[in-house]
């Protein structure tokens, strides 16, 4: 008998303007499954400022060991001004990408036909090329601590599943109090995502990857990212490579986006240059990304927050998480749908008949959701 492939997808729609976004991104998958024939699960999760503050609870560990059983999670946004600063981003995001080990954050930076773009005299050719930033060590492991004057010791561990450190340390000061945060590049995590860096290349036929760091002032940690990059790049010959300053790729970013293919980059480099990429893609509301173990359980979101003043206006453009949603297919293994999903929110906006607010438009979030689902529905 015929059985249709069904996938379990955690969703978590989150805070803000994230339930809205997160309905669109659904709509436009559900009508992209209807097409190709298969069915997505969704399963609900409630995390988010409305949970914490009426359960104190913020994620649990037993969520977390649910949502490991699916490939995919589907994530909008975090975040509320209600709570303290960074603990929903740092107890619900960072927690999910640490524990399930999601070392990749792959982040498309591609100006789409219609969307306009702050680069004056730059175009859909000039501005297509992949970040791919790991995503679980650098400055991010969260190792820090304060000392006050005299004599005092910390016991810091980092615990990953592909290793463990653990940092003893004697501080002395003559200071009235210090504070500070260790930044930690292990081999294997540095290796692991600058091969898929190289990987991804090759895999979309682009010839050059560009290292990012600061190894001029930090050369203990990002001399060695360069060592293991120099090693990974030796397997493939045929790829070009560059080192790059990240002060300079910012400014690359803006001068020159066409030069870039694909761009490595540790973890805090990556976030940054990554809203920057957004920008000049057209903006917060068009830029997704993809937190992935290639093995295990990834994530896929828009990069915008929660936006909490713009919360139940339908304003917001769900554009970045219905691409979130395009990447979540591809890794379910649904190929064609995701090409579905792709073209359908690139022929809406090359229409320039929708446009939200962000695009300078007056369409709302469910609009945008609705005219792109209709086009997928459509088919190509
Ligand atoms: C991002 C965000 C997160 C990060 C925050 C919300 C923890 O800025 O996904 O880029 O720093 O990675
Ligand atoms: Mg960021």
């Amino acid at each position: 008998m015929f059985q249709m492939v069904s996938y379990r997808v955690p969703v978590l729609a989150g805070d803000g303007i994230g339930p809205e976004v997160m309905a669109e991104g659904i709509k436009v998958l559900d009508a992209a499954s209807e097409v190709h024939g298969f069915e997505i699960e969704w399963v609900s999760y409630p995390y988010g400022a409305e949970h914490y503050l009426a359960t104190g609870e913020i994620l649990p560990d037993q969520a977390l060991e649910e949502m490991s059983k699916s490939k995919a999670i589907y994530f909008a946004a975090v975040g509320d001004p209600r709570c303290p600063p960074g603990l929903l981003e740092q107890g619900i995001i960072l927690k999910i990408r640490f524990h399930l080990d999601q070392y990749i954050n792959l982040r498309p930076i591609r100006l789409l036909e219609g969307v306009p773009t702050p680069l004056k005299g730059k175009t859909t050719k000039d501005i297509d090329f992949s970040v791919v930033r790991e995503n679980t060590e650098d400055m991010y492991v969260g190792l820090g601590g304060r000392a006050k004057k005299g004599r005092s010791r910390q016991e810091l561990d980092l615990l990953r599943s592909l290793y463990s450190v653990k940092f003893g340390l004697d501080i002395e000061t003559d200071h009235e109090e210090i504070a500070y945060q260790i930044m930690v590049i292990s081999k294997l995590g540095a290796e692991r995502v600058i091969r898929y860096s190289f990987e991804h290349a090759v895999k979309t036929g682009r010839n050059r990857v560009t290292s990012v760091d600061k190894a001029n002032v930090l050369p203990e940690a990002y001399g060695f990212w360069r060592e293991i990059f120099k090693k990974v790049s030796e397997d493939f010959p045929n790829i070009e490579t560059e080192f790059s300053y990240v002060d300079a790729v910012t400014m690359w970013f803006v001068k020159n986006p066409e030069w870039f293919q694909v761009v490595v980059a540790p973890n805090m480099f990556g976030d940054i240059i990554t809203d920057l990429g957004a920008m000049i893609q057209g903006g917060l509301g068009l830029a997704a990304g993809g937190n992935i173990n290639p093995d295990g359980t990834s994530m896929f979101e828009p990069i915008h927050g929660s936006a909490p003043k713009y919360k139940g206006q339908n304003v917001a453009n769900p554009v970045a998480t219905i691409l979130a949603g395009s990447m979540l297919l591809e890794t379910l293994g649904q190929s064609k749908a995701a090409k579905t999903v792709e073209s359908a929110v690139n022929k809406v906006l090359a229409q320039g008949k929708v446009r939200t607010r962000d695009l300078g438009g007056s369409s709302t979030t469910s609009n945008m959701g609705d005219v792109v689902a209709k086009e997928v529905l459509a088919g190509e």
